[in-house]
């Protein structure tokens, strides 16, 4: 019922700090430093103006997009986010699920917590996608993206915003561990949020699936390697053997440089804002790469999109779809599948209105960046 009311991604995420302790819901909902780069994701999206055309015949809209090759239900995908099973016992399982009713991709991250052929078993429907990111043993990233394939997931998003692990404030000012534990400081989360604590201790312990299930201890170091280069990129192409994103460009040269190597998509974000603060906003560069990379590659945008009108504002930017983490996350947090269902459901319905109300067709003329 709550989930019904809820009038949009606001309000789910409002449900959502309701349900979760605070050290989980602000794992989430925080970035990084000052929280710039997350504050500017949406600031940017506040200055889309749009120029609708009137009388035009919208009485059907197509909301299909093409994306590597095949169909998607809208320009829509669900990104890679780490520790899933920490928002709602579901974890991944619920969104993969979610992702498929809805017809759009789904991502699972290399710091999931359900591995690969778990998702896609939960998951047959659908299209799930691998995220990796490199780490420092190359004989581990192998052995995931191994696991990830032959699970059946067929295109790779490689994450290049992440040489180092950011820096989350709420979470140290937290005392975040991974998994989380119950301490004196989160005592009052535990009073607060019992059915999330009950879950929580009684569903299986969370494990680093996407590398064989071992301890999420110290892993996160271990997982990063700051030395990967673009020369790096042909040694996962070869591993790989399928359609490949990179996920974190934020220069127009960069994108231009990969488009060149062949890359076949181009996410442009800065992690939400939870990597470098105060990188460039991805809403703002967007235009620039992709008009500097053309049909090269596709050019996705990924960072502070909470609606359909932001993705509508988004493609007729030039993105050819947009993913989101957060907007999913919050669904989770406040209702586990039907939280996500909810949230997808929102986004398309928001999407359908705002293609009608902008007189039917998205490009540049119906969007401009006010200064
Ligand atoms: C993320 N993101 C992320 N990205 C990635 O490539 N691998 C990962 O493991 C994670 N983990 C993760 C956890 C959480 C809790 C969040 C919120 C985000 C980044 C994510 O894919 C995406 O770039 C941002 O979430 C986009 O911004 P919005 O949509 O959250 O505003």
């Amino acid at each position: 019922d709550r989930l019904l009311a809820a009038a949009g991604i606001a309000d789910i995420r409002l449900l959502a700090r309701r349900r979760a302790p605070r050290l989980v819901f602000d794992y989430v909902d925080g970035a990084a430093e000052d929280e710039i780069s997350m504050a500017r994701a949406r600031e940017a999206f506040a200055r889309v103006e749009f120029r609708p055309r009137i009388l035009r015949d919208v009485g059907e809209v197509p909301l299909t997009a093409r994306v590597l090759g095949r169909e998607i239900s809208m320009p829509l995908v669900l990104g890679p986010t780490g520790f899933t099973r920490m928002m709602h016992r579901d974890g991944e399982k619920a969104v993969a699920r979610a992702a498929a009713r809805a017809g759009v991709p789904y991502t699972l991250s290399t710091m999931g917590t359900t591995s690969a052929p778990e998702v896609t078993r939960a998951a047959p429907g659908g299209w799930n996608w691998f995220q990796l990111y490199m780490a420092r043993d190359r004989g581990r990233s192998r052995a995931a993206l191994d696991l990830a394939r032959d699970a059946g997931m067929d295109v790779l998003v490689v994450t290049a915003d992440v040489p180092v692990a950011g820096a989350r404030l709420r979470d140290v000012r937290h005392g975040l561990t991974m998994p989380p534990r119950l301490r004196r400081r989160s005592a009052l989360g535990v009073v607060r949020h019992p059915a999330w604590w009950f879950d929580f201790l009684t569903s299986e312990p969370l494990t680093f699936a996407t590398m064989g299930g071992s301890d999420l201890a110290g892993i996160t170091n271990l997982m990063f390697d700051p030395g990967v280069t673009f020369a790096d990129l042909e040694w996962i192409r070869g591993a790989w053997g399928g359609p490949l994103v990179v996920k974190g460009v934020q220069r127009v040269d960069d994108a231009v440089a990969l488009a060149e190597a062949g890359i076949d998509g181009i996410a442009v974000s800065n992690h939400g804002g939870r990597q470098l603060d105060r990188a460039a906003t991805p809403l703002e560069l967007l235009p620039q790469v992709a008009e500097a990379v053309g049909d090269r590659a596709e050019v996705y945008l990924d960072g502070g999109v909470r609606g359909g009108a932001d993705v509508a504002a988004a493609l007729a930017l030039g993105a050819r779809a947009c993913f989101i983490g957060r907007a999913y996350l919050y669904g989770l947090m406040a209702a586990g599948e039907p939280g996500v269902d909810r949230v997808l459901d929102l986004v398309r319905a928001e999407l359908t209105r705002t293609i009608q109300l902008l007189g039917g067709s998205l490009d540049p003329s119906v969007v401009r960046l006010r200064p």
